[in-house]
């Protein structure tokens, strides 16, 4: 047993609060919706009880309309901002009033296939709820074909470039006074600007103004743009969640519907003149034309195209270390600022799941290697210049360990 071994199931468990788990110490001290779902498939390895506990907590906060929002705020901390008192959406435990990549579906299918009869039950349970929220992104946010997203905070990729033509068109003057928080856990130089936070909180202040009503948000929100990361993990998790509900007898033919309407959508966010899946304001169309890394994403829902191969060798071959999050020859490529640049071991390791199921075993391999020597050189660290492999972000990151267990060690 490596002592790596032991020092990823140690960060997980000094993350654990008791049926959910902390991304990290200080800089994010709430459950959040997909670190939450990885964190699951971490305990899956050495806890698998307290997997599926972590995945019925994250969906005992799910919204009545069957969102299940970005943060759930289960006990105070002062030193998160915006906190539950920002946000007054109401529930209880009180929780933010948006969403995040729902990757939660295809997590429960790998730590259900990890213990197939102890998982029964639990999955069982879950099933129904996981439809409910997967019924809401295809009712609510599917409604121009791809899925849709109200701020960037929901794609989990919050300053990747692809946002930067929506974000445009907020107005961050609208912020009012306010005090960040992460900037005293993290160098700010690795964090968004003071001018994304600005954007980032007027959005919240209009959904909260709009008493969170998705129909007002979607039609009128400061921002709206189709996600390609989001569209291609929710198509991988419809696909998931059907599997496990023909396994549990139940009729999916309303998930086959949503994942064809899905599958059908995916030319809209193709852009012909970037040759790749691409960002796209729903408002007035215009693509991002910037490549980054919810694109190949694609290849986890089977999407991939021998344009997209070319396009991933070509932005990995140069840097030394994982898939960076922006593309390195693109002027805003900055390789240690959050989603600009860094390479990010969790989605390495989702986006070699989908390599792996595409066939693509080698690129699989030689990812899991350079996310490997990354944490062996330096910890569990949320991100990584995938240059020189400087450490980045938080330390002790609850899903870095988890993949580690899953995957990278
Ligand atoms: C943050 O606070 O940085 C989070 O990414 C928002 O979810």
């Amino acid at each position: 047993m490596s002592s790596l071994d032991d020092q990823a199931r140690a960060i997980i468990r000094g993350n654990d609060r008791g049926g959910y788990t902390l991304p990290t110490r200080g800089l994010y001290p709430y459950q959040w919706n997909w670190d939450s779902a990885f964190a699951a498939w971490g305990f899956a390895t050495f806890d698998n009880p307290r997997a599926w506990d972590e995945l019925d907590t994250l969906m005992a906060s799910q919204w009545d309309t069957g969102m299940v929002p970005h943060i759930i705020f289960h006990t105070p901390d002062p030193g998160y901002f915006p906190g539950p008192e920002i946000w007054r959406t109401g529930q209880t435990p009180p929780t933010s009033g948006i969403t995040q990549p729902p990757v939660a579906a295809t997590m429960a299918r790998l730590v259900w296939e990890m213990d197939p009869e102890a998982g029964h039950d639990r999955m069982a349970a879950l099933y129904p709820k996981l439809l409910a929220w997967h019924r809401w992104w295809h009712e609510v946010r599917c409604t121009h074909g791809p899925a849709a997203i109200t701020h960037p905070w929901e794609s989990g990729r919050d300053n990747c470039p692809d946002w930067d033509i929506g974000m445009a068109g907020v107005n961050g003057a609208d912020a009012g006074p306010y005090e960040r928080r992460d900037t005293g856990h993290v160098d700010p130089e690795m964090r968004p600007t003071k001018e994304d936070y600005d954007r980032y909180i007027t959005m919240v202040n209009f959904g909260r103004n709009a008493g969170w009503d998705q129909a007002q948000v979607v039609a009128d929100g400061p921002f709206l743009m189709a996600d390609p990361g989001i569209t291609f993990m929710l198509l991988r998790a419809d696909e998931d969640l059907a599997v496990m509900g023909r396994a549990l007898g139940h009729d999916v033919t309303e998930l086959e519907g949503w994942a064809k309407a899905l599958r059908d959508a995916l030319p809209l966010i193709w852009n012909e003149e970037l040759g790749a899946y691409d960002a796209r304001d729903l408002r007035t169309g215009q693509f991002a034309n910037v490549l980054g890394s919810g694109a190949f994403l694609a290849y986890l829902a089977d999407a991939g195209n021998p344009t997209l191969d070319a396009q991933l060798m070509r932005v990995w071959d140069s840097v030394s270390y994982g898939i960076p999050s922006a593309d390195p020859e693109a002027a805003i490529f900055n390789p240690r600022k959050y989603w600009r640049g860094p390479t990010w071991p969790v989605l390495n390791a989702l986006l070699a799941v989908g390599l792996r199921d595409s066939g693509r075993t080698d690129l699989a391999e030689r990812l899991r290697a350079e996310t490997e020597s990354l944490i062996r050189q330096h910890g569990f660290y949320e991100y990584f210049d995938p240059n020189d492999a400087t450490p980045c972000g938080g330390a002790d990151f609850t899903w870095t360990a988890a993949i580690w267990l899953t995957w990278a060690g």
